[in-house]
């Protein structure tokens, strides 16, 4: 029976030290010229010393006139490379590996950000947020080869600047779950129609940074059960594409779902989320995974890894509100930890302004760990509205992603 404390090791002879897995957290504490930050910088010295064996960055944009939020790092061929180096350097210390995760926002980028966002088609974003984006253009055959480019570049720099990973992003409603999806894909090319098309923007994505990193450098992809909408990316297709990619050789999938349309990834107190779709991907294919989404007691996780419904559990909000998790299991100091419901105490702003919250206070919380603070569990959304309006400008009113 395989234990939470295992190691484990990967196709690409990367050893994680336990089965604890920091999921992606947008932290938004890049600088202005998009590079890390020594609070960011920090942050990642804080997890890495609670514990964690394998941290995944928050979504770092491959083109920088494509960025989903403010406080974005971008990668860019032209940038100080030693920042970078830092990050991951404070994401390696105690045995700790540190994956970067690769992003593009596509449509999903806000018209504070972007004036022209582009997707595979026309389709404009739906949902109450909407407003806040403009309609997308679809890409070029051209321009997808060139994001393609940018993501292989991204991964390279990210392998040389120290990094022992890279995560693609293909989740969430950004620029390949909008591939992936039936409903935002309806180009006619060899990106579009069947799934194999639909497929292939992350297919070619995969291939190119191999090609480029070689054998021992590990890729993983974050992807959705499923988009959770009647015409959008189904779990049978999210299914088959998890098989493709263990047949090519990926290191690691995570499982995730839902969009900022359906947010199906971050619910409050109903355990983990996809952890029945995760025992039926176990079943065919022999790449390890991450189930995140849901997992808050020590139970859960622990019952998870004995199980063997899934090799790694992965935790995003948990590890902010408790960021040596894994260390305070180990000597039997956690059970469990909650996860409050924010309010200002209208219903009717909370309806406006709660996605943003949800994210607000985390990164209110990520800065707090960054500057050596304890976090403030706390059920008062002012100070995390505040916060956003203090860093961001009155831009932060807008929602940056989308929501029905
Ligand atoms: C503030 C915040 C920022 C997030 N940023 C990202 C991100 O950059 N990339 C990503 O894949 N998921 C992101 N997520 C989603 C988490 O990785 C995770 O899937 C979700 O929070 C559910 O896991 P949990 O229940 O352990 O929090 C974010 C979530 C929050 C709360």
């Amino acid at each position: 029976m395989t234990t939470i404390f295992e190691p484990l090791t990967l196709k690409t002879n990367t050893t994680i030290k336990n089965r604890f897995v920091k999921a992606a957290l947008s932290e938004t504490l890049g600088n202005k010229n998009y590079q890390p930050t020594e609070q960011l910088i920090s942050l990642y010295q804080a997890w890495a010393n609670g514990g964690t064996g394998l941290l995944i960055t928050g979504n770092v944009m491959v083109d920088p006139n494509a960025r989903g939020e403010f406080g974005n790092i971008v990668i860019d061929r032209n940038q100080n490379f030693e920042l970078l180096k830092k990050w991951a350097q404070a994401g390696t210390t105690n045995d700790t590996k540190i994956f970067m995760q690769l992003n593009h926002p596509g449509k999903q980028s806000p018209k504070t950000i972007t004036k022209q966002p582009v997707a595979p088609s026309a389709v404009p974003m739906t949902g109450s947020n909407s407003f806040a984006f403009n309609s997308p253009r679809a890409l070029t055959h051209t321009e997808i080869q060139q994001i393609i480019a940018k993501f292989v570049d991204a991964a390279v720099i990210a392998q040389k600047t120290g990094f022992s990973g890279v995560e693609i992003h293909a989740a969430h409603g950004y620029l390949l779950n909008q591939f992936l999806s039936p409903h935002d894909n309806q180009r006619t090319d060899e990106y579009g129609g069947s799934l194999e098309n639909r497929m292939r923007i992350v297919t070619e994505i995969y291939q190119g940074i191999r090609e480029k990193v070689g054998n021992d450098f590990p890729i993983a992809l974050k992807i959705n059960s499923s988009d959770f909408r009647p015409d959008g990316f189904s779990e049978e297709d999210s299914l088959k594409v998890i098989q493709k990619m263990d047949q090519m050789g990926i290191d690691l999938i995570e499982i995730s779902g839902g969009n900022y349309e359906n947010p199906k990834m971050q619910g409050i107190g109903k355990g983990a989320f996809f952890i029945d779709y995760a025992k039926k991907v176990k079943q065919t294919i022999k790449t390890p995974i991450i189930v995140t989404g849901g997992f808050n007691t020590a139970n859960g996780m622990e019952s998870a890894i004995k199980n063997d419904e899934t090799d790694f559990v992965g935790l995003a909000r948990p590890l902010v509100m408790v960021p040596d998790l894994p260390k305070q299991l180990k000597w039997g100091n956690f059970t469990s930890v909650k996860l409050n419901h924010l309010t200002t105490g209208s219903k009717k702003l909370d309806k406006k302004v709660g996605s943003l919250i949800g994210l607000s206070f985390y990164q209110q919380q990520m800065l707090r760990i960054a500057e050596d603070k304890k976090v403030q569990p706390t059920t008062n959304a002012w100070g995390a509205l505040l916060f956003s309006l203090k860093h961001q400008g009155i831009s932060a009113l807008m929602p940056q992603r989308s929501k029905e």
